[in-house]
C-alpha cells in the first residue's frame, strides 16, 4: 500500500487535499495522470450501464438538495455512523472499528452493545485511555443555503447521489415515458462526515459514486437483482478488477442500511483487507413512497396492460468511484525482476490507461529523428487522444517510466525509421518489441487495443 501511494504521488495519479497547508483529512486530490484515469473510469461506465443500453436514462442532480429530501429519505434521522470518545482527550473513534481492532465483530451490535463490549474488555484507545459510552454521530455535512441562517435555510452536502435520481423519478417519466423495467443512472460527488476518514482513498469525506436506481414490477425484483449480479461482474472485468479478489458477503438483516431489503456488498481484497467495494441493494418502494408521502406528488407509473398505477420497486447497484481505482491500481500493480532489471508496471488495461501510447526519438539531440518523432505525435494524438511523449534520458529509462504508470505501448522513432518509415512498438507487459511500418501503426494499435 505504500508503495502504491507513493508511486501515486510520485508520478501525478493522487495528492493529498490541500497538501501545502497540511492536508485536510479525508479529502484527496487527483493529479494529471489521476484525473485521466478516473475520466476514463467514468466514461466507461456511462458508455456500459447508460449509452449502450435502452434501458437506461442518464441524471445529473444538483449536490444541494431541500432539506425535506433528506428527512423523507431517512438520512436525518438514521445515517449515522457509531462514535466513541477518548475521555481524557476526546480524539473520536469509530466504535465499530475499535472492536475489529480488538478482534471482535461488531456485526449486528446495538450502540448499547458496543458500549458494553468496550467496557467489559476493557479496550483503552491508542493513548492508552478509557472510552465513554458509544453514540450515534450524524455524517451529513450541514450547511445554509443564502443569507439568513435558520432552521429553514438548513441543507447538506448529499451523502448519495441515488436521492438526486429518486426525487427526478416524475420528470424522466413525465419527460421521456420510459417503460418498466427502466433505471436511472448518475456519476457525482457525495460526501460523508468520516469519524476516521483512513486507508487513502478507500474512506474518505468526499468522494464519488456512480449509481443506478432500476425500477421494476415489485414481483420481478429478484430475478433483476440476479441480472444486476450479473451485469457488475461483467463491469469489473471491462476496468480489470480480477474475479479472484472478489467476494460476495449477502448482509445479515440487522445489519441492513435503513432503506434495503436485501444487500450484496461484493468485497475486494485490498492490500489492507477486504473490505467493501461495491453493493447491491434491494431498496423496494421506500424511497419513492416515502418522497411522495412527504412532497405530497404522487410518485408512480402506468402499466401499460392493466392501467393500473404502480409505484415501482427499486434494485440499486453502487459503485464507489475512488475504490473502484484503488482496486484497479492495487491489481495493476506488480514488481518485477531483480537489481538493475527491476521495474515497477502498472499493468492496467488499455481502455483506461491514462496514456495509450507514449512516441519517441531515439536521441533527443537528433533534429532529423526528433521531426519524425513530432510528427508522428501528432498524428497519434489525433488518433488516439491520450498519447504522451516522452525525449528525456535513455531508451530504458523512458521505458520504466512509461511501465510505471502504466502506458500500454512505447513507439520509437529511429535511424531506421528514417530509411524504411518503419518504428519500433514495444509492449509494457511483455517487453516485447514490435518493427511496424507508420502506414500499419494505427490499425497495429486499434487491434491491441480491442
Ligand atoms: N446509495 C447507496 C450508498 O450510497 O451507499
Amino acid at each position: 500500500m505504500e508503495q502504491l501511494i507513493s508511486l501515486c504521488k510520485r508520478r501525478g495519479f493522487i495528492f493529498q487535499g490541500s497538501e501545502i497547508y497540511g492536508g485536510l483529512a479525508g479529502t484527496w486530490d487527483y493529479g494529471p495522470l489521476g484525473s485521466e484515469l478516473k475520466r476514463n473510469i467514468q466514461n466507461a461506465w456511462w458508455n456500459m450501464f447508460i449509452t449502450s443500453r435502452e434501458d437506461m436514462y442518464g441524471i445529473d442532480a444538483a449536490i444541494l438538495m431541500n432539506q425535506n429530501v433528506w428527512k423523507a429519505s431517512g438520512h436525518v434521522a438514521g445515517f449515522s455512523d457509531p462514535l466513541v470518545e477518548d475521555i481524557v482527550t476526546q480524539k473520536r473513534y469509530r466504535a465499530d472499528h475499535v472492536l475489529e481492532e480488538h478482534n471482535i465483530d461488531p456485526k449486528g451490535m446495538s450502540i448499547e452493545m458496543m458500549s458494553k463490549a468496550i467496557a467489559d474488555h476493557k479496550l483503552k484507545s491508542i493513548d492508552g485511555n478509557a472510552f465513554g459510552e458509544v453514540r450515534t454521530f450524524n455524517m451529513m455535512f450541514q450547511t445554509n443555503i443564502g443569507a439568513i441562517q435558520d432552521g429553514t435555510s438548513v441543507s447538506y452536502l448529499r451523502p448519495e447521489t441515488a436521492q438526486g435520481m429518486f426525487v427526478n423519478f416524475k420528470n424522466v417519466v413525465d419527460s421521456l415515458h420510459p417503460k418498466l423495467p427502466f433505471g436511472l443512472g448518475q456519476i457525482g460527488k457525495a460526501f460523508r462526515n468520516e469519524i476516521a476518514p483512513r486507508d487513502f482513498v478507500f474512506r474518505s469525506r468526499e468522494f464519488e459514486q456512480m449509481e443506478i436506481e432500476y425500477f421494476v414490477k415489485e414481483e420481478d425484483w429478484q430475478g433483476r437483482f440476479a441480472d444486476w449480479m450479473v451485469a457488475m461482474y461483467a463491469w469489473m472485468d471491462v476496468v480489470g478488477i480480477p474475479r479472484t479478489k472478489v467476494h460476495e458477503l449477502e448482509v445479515a438483516p440487522e445489519d441492513l442500511a435503513h432503506y434495503s431489503k436485501r444487500t450484496m456488498d461484493f468485497e475486494f481484497d485490498f492490500p489492507f483487507g477486504r473490505k467493501e467495494l461495491y453493493g447491491l441493494a434491494y431498496r423496494t418502494n421506500f424511497d419513492l413512497n416515502n418522497h411522495a408521502a412527504a412532497s405530497t406528488v404522487p410518485l408512480y407509473v402506468v402499466d401499460d396492460e392493466t392501467s393500473e398505477k404502480i409505484v415501482p420497486h427499486c434494485i440499486e447497484p453502487t459503485f464507489g468511484l475512488d475504490r473502484t481505482i484503488l482496486a484497479v491500481l492495487a491489481s495493476a500493480y506488480h514488481e518485477e525482476g531483480e537489481g538493475d532489471d527491476k521495474r515497477v508496471v502498472l499493468k492496467l488495461k488499455s481502455n483506461i490507461a491514462p496514456y495509450k501510447v507514449c512516441v519517441s526519438p531515439l536521441l533527443r539531440n537528433k533534429p532529423e529523428l526528433v521531426d519524425k518523432a513530432r510528427a508522428l505525435y501528432s498524428v497519434m494524438k489525433k488518433v488516439f487522444g491520450n498519447v504522451t511523449w516522452d525525449d528525456n534520458g535513455n531508451i530504458g529509462k523512458r521505458y520504466r517510466r512509461q511501465d510505471e504508470i502504466g502506458t500500454p505501448y512505447c513507439i520509437t522513432v529511429d535511424f531506421d525509421t528514417l530509411a524504411d518509415d518503419t518504428v519500433t512498438v514495444r509492449d509494457r507487459d511483455t517487453a516485447n518489441q514490435d518493427r511496424v511500418a507508420i502506414a500499419d501503426l494505427e490499425n497495429f494499435l486499434k487491434e491491441k487495443f480491442q
